[in-house]
């Protein structure tokens, strides 16, 4: 049996894993919540790290590394660390990383993502990253992992098992993970003062609601791919936190569903893309954060000018009047920082639907596993 009461949806709605485990994200996200805040003062206890505040405050620079799903997560990663840990951060390719010459030193935490904890390019570049070094810290799912074994320090995403390949509530489990590292080390090199810090696990605490409720909007999502299934093309679009979102949502449609997509920040649009904008060429834009409305709404009208359909992620609160795209996915409204942990998911169930609508093995695409031991 595929459901239960974790799922909040009956059985016979359950016909496989992608979905059971998309429905999950509420629960999980929970957990992971209540598990690392505490209960009478709101302080951030991620007790499996042994790090202190005083090791975080040493680091100067902060490396994140994945493949795939994994690497998406780190992406977002490192612009929380910029944004919230005022700390310099990259990510990289593990398979890149490895083969590059990084420079790295004793001062630079290197972050390593991985569900399953054996991806091979992730192992090396944990090595790489370690010779070099540097601290290896593992984001890991899987207890005893080769990657948990190999790091000095270990973190869980804490998803529970994931069966489908296509990773979703790992994704989403490792994005909250990274968030409160970085609000963790926010916290130990003072970058953030009480007041963002309160406002930021306040925030935290309605997440699992807030993933619930666009979960309910899946009916909607369905129909929309009742129309758009037989598009064999599509760009998915976003900036900043979203960017990353962008990739990881192209990512989920064509691992599932076998359609040709790709993602792009959204100021890349006239340096190549836009040339591949007609009416076969479906472009999602993930732009539900703030900060970016009215560059992304331009970015829409660009489109839409050049013949492109748009369907759009946005804030519920936001005016959808200047908003030209054709179809218009709704969340619930959010701080920028938060987004990323909001638009991932109805990104997720269109690629499900999508696929589903073509008949597709969404548990099981061809050619793919979902781990990766070989580099
Ligand atoms: C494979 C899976 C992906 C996953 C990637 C990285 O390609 O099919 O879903 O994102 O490996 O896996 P990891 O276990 O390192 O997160």
């Amino acid at each position: 049996m595929l459901g239960d009461k974790v799922t909040g949806i009956p059985n016979h709605e359950l016909s496989n894993f992608m979905l059971k485990e998309i429905h999950e994200q509420p629960s999980v996200l929970v957990d992971i919540i209540e598990g690392r805040l505490s209960r009478d003062s709101n302080k951030l206890e991620l007790l499996e790290l042994n790090l202190s505040d005083q090791q975080l405050k040493s680091f100067e620079t902060v490396l994140f590394i994945g493949m795939g799903t994994s690497l998406h997560a780190g992406m977002v990663g490192k612009l929380w660390f910029e944004r919230i840990a005022a700390i310099k951060a990259e990510s990289d390719n593990s398979s890149e990383f490895k083969d590059r010459n990084p420079i790295l030193n004793k001062k630079t935490l290197a972050i390593s993502i991985s569900q399953s904890g054996e991806t091979g390019d992730t192992l090396s570049a944990m090595k790489t990253a370690k010779e070099s070094g540097a601290t290896v810290l593992n984001i890991g799912n899987v207890e005893g992992s080769p990657a948990s074994k190999f790091a000095d320090h270990n973190l869980s995403m804490a998803a529970g098992k994931e069966i489908s390949v296509a990773a979703t509530k790992s994704f989403e489990c490792s994005l909250l993970t990274l968030y409160m590292l970085a609000i963790k080390m926010g916290l130990a090199r003072n970058s953030i003062n009480s007041a963002a810090y309160n406002s930021m696990i306040n925030e935290l605490s309605k997440l699992p609601k807030m993933v619930t409720k666009i979960l309910e909007t899946k009916t909607q999502i369905e129909e929309l791919c009742s129309y758009y299934y037989k598009y064999n093309h599509f760009l998915y679009l976003g900036r900043n936190l979203n960017f990353p979102i962008a990739l990881e949502g192209a990512l989920k449609l064509k691992e599932i569903s076998y359609i040709h997509a790709e993602g792009y920040p959204s100021g890349e649009l006239k340096h190549g893309p836009m040339a591949l904008i007609d009416k076969n060429m479906p472009v999602v834009v993930v732009m539900s954060s703030d900060s970016f409305f009215s560059r992304n709404l331009n970015t829409v009208s660009e489109i839409v000018s050049q013949g492109g359909k748009v369907i759009s992620v946005v804030s519920e609160d936001s005016d959808t009047r200047s908003n030209k795209a054709d179809n218009v996915i709704s969340i619930p409204k959010s701080s920028d920082l938060l987004s990323p942990l909001l638009t991932a998911i109805p990104l997720q169930l269109l690629a499900y639907y999508i696929a589903i609508k073509r008949g597709c093995n969404v548990d099981q695409p061809r050619n793919l596993t979902k781990s990766v031991p070989t580099d």
